[in-house]
């Protein structure tokens, strides 16, 4: 037997005897079946009763957008820059179909006929709190459908600071740009 063919047995015999306990651990695929619990699923139910870990919602200003039941009229977050931005970008996304870019509420779902929403700028939603604002988002309201599962709580309020943001765009007047930048208006 040449050294070439010892090294080659000799690692054939080697990995032969290998096991593969560490290669094959058992275990479920997501939504398996399951003989070992009763029920047949491999995935278990949540327990009742029990809060899943990271998922403590007791800030009701900030998940529900109410105080003692009341709907609040502050935003529950900083609101910055970067926030209004964030928002104004998630708007264009998610609610501009519908309630247009300025939240008029001729966005081009409603131009191909899905029903108008009613504008952000009528006094009667400008006089609504925030809150009203985050539970349409979260909840849905008549014919339009909530948007909890696919917009983050910290989204839904940059989205809310947002619509105060084209409201007011729709609605102010000189005073209310700082007299500093008043000059900048000019000549536009
Ligand atoms: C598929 C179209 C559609 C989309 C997308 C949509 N909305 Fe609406 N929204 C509507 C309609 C229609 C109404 C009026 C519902 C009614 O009165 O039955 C409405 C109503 C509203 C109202 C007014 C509630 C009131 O007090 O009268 C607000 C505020 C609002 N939507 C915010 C949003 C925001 C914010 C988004 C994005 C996260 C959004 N909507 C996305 C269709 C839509």
């Amino acid at each position: 037997m040449n050294a070439r063919s010892f090294f080659l047995t000799a690692s054939v015999l080697l990995l032969a005897s290998c096991r593969q306990d560490m290669h094959d651990p058992p275990r479920y695929r997501p939504l398996a079946a399951s003989e070992f619990f009763g029920d047949g699923r491999a995935s278990r139910p949540r327990i009742a009763d029990t809060v899943a870990r990271g998922g403590l919602r007791l800030d009701k200003r900030l998940y529900k957008g109410r105080e003692g039941g009341a709907l609040i009229d502050t935003i529950p977050m900083p609101v910055t820059r970067k926030m209004l931005e964030r928002g104004r970008q998630r708007f264009d996304i998610y609610c501009s179909i519908c309630h247009g870019q300025l939240g008029d509420g001729d966005g081009m779902v409603v131009q191909r006929g899905f029903r108008q929403p009613p504008s952000y700028h009528l006094d009667r939603l400008r006089r609504q709190p925030v809150g009203h604002y985050f539970d349409v988002i979260t909840n849905g309201f008549g014919a339009m459908a909530g948007y909890a599962s696919r917009v983050p709580v910290e989204d839904r309020w940059a989205i809310v600071a947002y619509v105060r943001a084209l409201q007011l765009s729709q609605n102010a007047t000189i005073d209310d740009v700082p007299a500093g930048d008043r000059s900048k208006l000019e000549g536009r």
